[in-house]
């Protein structure tokens, strides 16, 4: 990779954070994590212009083609590990402000528990958070990954999806979206105060998808439904069963309720 192309996407972010731009890698988390591995944890975005191993949540590949931005930030949080539960949904917000950057109507750009953020009620990003702690249980790192669908999307995915382009009519490159991500995340992370997570909690409520409504609920061990109520005060998605018990959500999928043609709709 040339120097002047480090340089242009170094240029990218702000200021205190590192770039290491790839042409191709198998995965800007993989990267991460052996970089952090190796003791090297200063503020570093790893972007890669395709992803051979592309991962995504619960074991899932994520395609990795040219044209969507695929990128994973390397950092230290000086946080205890209980409080990384609700760091999805501030990453959530930072891709909603993204989408909202690149001329997407913010009516249209909402959040699904646990972390994806969907434009029109589909899928347009992916967040893979990867961390490890000490034995103090203090974080050592955390990884934020994130994918945007920019120019493409697969059209074989459990829960429909969608792109920038095709819902906007609007082009975004790679570096553009990043300078948008770069920022929106820098500045949501400069002010998260965690546990205090009210406004947080309130802003992703305000913006999420489905919350009130009757939905499919897949985990590893199980398929239910039950109404969205909202998130708990440890960053659990609160649910009313059909036989009116509650419980709390820390990991699974969430569907809508009826099946068209494959396809999960409301
Ligand atoms: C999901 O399943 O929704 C999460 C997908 C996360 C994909 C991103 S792309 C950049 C980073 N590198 C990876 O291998 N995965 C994340």
């Amino acid at each position: 990779m040339s120097d002047l192309i480090q340089q242009e996407w170094q240029s990218l972010a702000p200021s205190g954070v590192k770039v290491r731009y790839f042409l191709e890698c198998g995965s800007t988390n993989n990267l991460a994590t052996e970089y952090a591995a190796k003791g090297f944890i200063e503020p570093t975005w790893f972007v890669a212009s395709r992803q051979t191993q592309g991962r995504g949540r619960r074991g899932r590949a994520w395609a990795s083609e040219q044209g969507n931005l695929y990128c994973s930030l390397l950092t230290k949080l000086d946080v205890p590990m209980s409080d990384l539960a609700t760091l999805p949904y501030l990453v959530s917000l930072a891709v909603r402000d993204t989408f909202i950057g690149l001329g997407c109507a913010p009516d249209a750009v909402s959040c699904k528990w646990p972390n994806d953020v969907l434009i029109n009620e589909k899928k347009a990003s992916g967040i893979l958070i990867e961390s490890a702690a000490g034995e103090t249980s203090r974080l050592d790192y955390v990884v934020i990954g994130i994918g945007l669908n920019l120019a493409h999307y697969p059209d074989d995915t459990l829960f429909p999806a969608t792109s920038v382009v095709l819902e906007t009519g609007k082009e975004a490159t790679n570096s553009t979206a990043f300078r948008f991500l770069a920022d929106c995340l820098n500045e949501r992370l400069s002010k998260w105060t965690p546990p205090t997570i009210a406004g947080l909690v309130e802003e992703w409520t305000k913006a999420s998808w489905g919350l009130g409504k009757r939905r499919e609920i897949r985990t590893a061990d199980e398929t239910f439904h039950a109404t969205l109520v909202g998130l708990d005060e440890t960053g659990g998605l609160k649910l009313l069963l059909d036989d009116g018990s509650q419980r709390s959500l820390y990991a699974g999928d969430v569907f809508g309720t009826t099946r068209q043609g494959g396809s999960e709709v409301d």
